[in-house]
């Protein structure tokens, strides 16, 4: 069943630093915090822990357990695990997602270089707070500047990608990731001593039960998956690196803690100087750029923090999308006998149509909507918060009821090598509470509940 000649991860740190490196990027940094905004604060942030805690740590242990198991990308998994059924059509969910949020991610990946380069030449320093919002709303809006950061990205994405994964990947994220939080703890002090500290935790952390909507829970969901980067087969293709001793529960627990501190973290970072500069907790995609160059702004040697910050989240972006193209990359290679170098090609070629069109939702296209979403809107909301839940049910089904007896528990336990203490909880977890939980936020949303 084994393809043992597949490549692994040299180092146990190797498998925790990579799967952190996939989880850990714009997700936390700038999405969680302008989700948490929108959806009223503490309400989001309740429920988004339960989501991770309740939905996301299971459906994360079976994706490690079916790609370290078959040593095969998401449609392999499947065709392993259970050959002769149509599970494996699951992966095709897996890959239009990714390939979904490759588009949009680039977009914002793109506007962390801009930042970056714009803090390094002391451009970003303005003496008023509306400043930043013009200066943020001009660019995006601007069709070229955007688009060609957009490319600029995609091309280093492709350049990285085209070498072996353990390398460039490993490389990465062992240096980074460390860097990048303890950036974040001193932002995070920083922002504790603003004097409307109090007011940004109480709406981060202080929930208004009345707030809890189907709209927050499913923001909240769609959230958790995409942070953990989980229910498109991301971790499973990333798992499937593994070496057979990595201790598949303690690694998603480390990268799941690890992902949701960071997450907080920003969310600390953020909402005190939102109150502090009077920008509005639900501007949505902008926020992190309106208010982090604010809060640069006060900080003494502001222009440099602000260019190593952005350049830090730049890279927490790079090892995110490395780790998404990777899901259509090891599907083209190994389902359609592709070269690595066609695959990358044309993965970043289907990012590079779809990411200029996000991109140029915010200039030229930006009349084109539904329901008031932009293209940029519709791909994240659709990937995120509808396809990643949906594939999650499906993982978790096939993990908790289809799998062959028992392999989940051997692959948890490293072949009986390790205790299973938690093995009666997964499954319960994930043969009842997730599906039932994720449906019910699901159906729910869409006023079916
Ligand atoms: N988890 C990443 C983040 O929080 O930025 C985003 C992501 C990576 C989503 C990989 C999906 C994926 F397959």
């Amino acid at each position: 069943m084994k393809n043992n000649d597949r490549i692994q991860f040299a180092t146990r740190l190797g498998a925790i630093a990579a799967t952190a490196g996939s989880a850990v990027g714009l997700g936390n940094i700038w999405r969680f915090p302008f989700e948490a905004g929108t959806h009223g604060g503490g309400a989001f942030m309740l429920c988004y822990l339960v989501c991770i805690v309740v939905l996301g740590l299971p459906v994360l242990c079976a994706e490690f357990a079916m790609g370290r198991a078959t040593r095969s990308n998401i449609f392999g998994a499947f065709r392993v695990l259970a050959p002769k059924s149509s599970w494996w059509m699951v992966g095709y969910l897996g890959i239009a997602a990714s390939l979904m949020i490759l588009s949009f991610y680039c977009v914002v990946a793109g506007w962390t270089i801009e930042y970056c380069a714009q803090s390094a030449i002391g451009a970003l320093d303005f003496p008023e707070q509306s400043d930043y919002h013009r200066h943020f709303d001009e660019f995006k809006s601007g069709n070229w500047r955007p688009l060609i950061w957009t490319w600029i990205f995609l091309s280093l994405n492709f350049l990285v990608l085209r070498k072996e994964v353990t390398k460039g990947i490993e490389r990465f994220s062992n240096i980074l990731m460390p860097l990048l939080f303890v950036l974040l703890i001193v932002f995070c002090v920083n922002s504790l001593l603003l004097p409307t500290a109090k007011e940004g935790l109480t709406f981060l952390f202080k929930p208004d039960f009345s707030q809890i909507t189907p709209s927050v829970l499913l923001g909240a969901l769609g959230q958790a998956f995409f942070s953990l980067s989980i229910g498109l087969g991301c971790m499973m293709t990333y798992a499937s690196y593994f070496r057979p001793q990595t201790n598949l529960v303690r690694t998603a627990t480390i990268s799941a803690s690890l992902d949701t501190l960071i997450a907080i973290l920003s969310g600390v970072i953020i909402f005190p100087a939102v109150f502090m500069f009077g920008v509005s907790p639900e501007a949505g995609p902008t926020l992190v750029f309106e208010t982090l160059p604010s809060i640069f702004h006060h900080l003494p040697g502001g222009s440099v923090w602000s260019a190593l910050f952005f350049f830090l989240l730049f890279l927490a972006s790079l090892t995110s999308t490395i780790s998404m193209s990777e899901i259509s990359i090891a599907f083209f290679i190994e389902e359609k006998g592709m070269s690595r170098k066609s695959a990358t090609v044309l993965t970043s070629a289907i990012a590079f149509i779809f990411g200029s069109l996000c991109c140029l939702s915010f200039g030229c296209l930006s009349n084109l909507t539904v329901n008031d979403l932009n293209i940029f809107g519709i791909f994240d909301y659709v990937a995120s918060n509808i396809m990643l839940p949906i594939g999650g049910i499906f993982i978790a089904v096939f993990a908790g009821w289809k799998m062959p007896k028992l392999f989940l528990k051997k692959e948890l336990t490293n072949q009986g090598a390790i205790r299973g203490r938690f093995y009666g909880v997964l499954l319960f977890a994930l043969r009842w509470v997730a599906p039932i939980g994720i449906g019910l936020v699901l159906l729910n949303s869409i006023g079916l509940l």
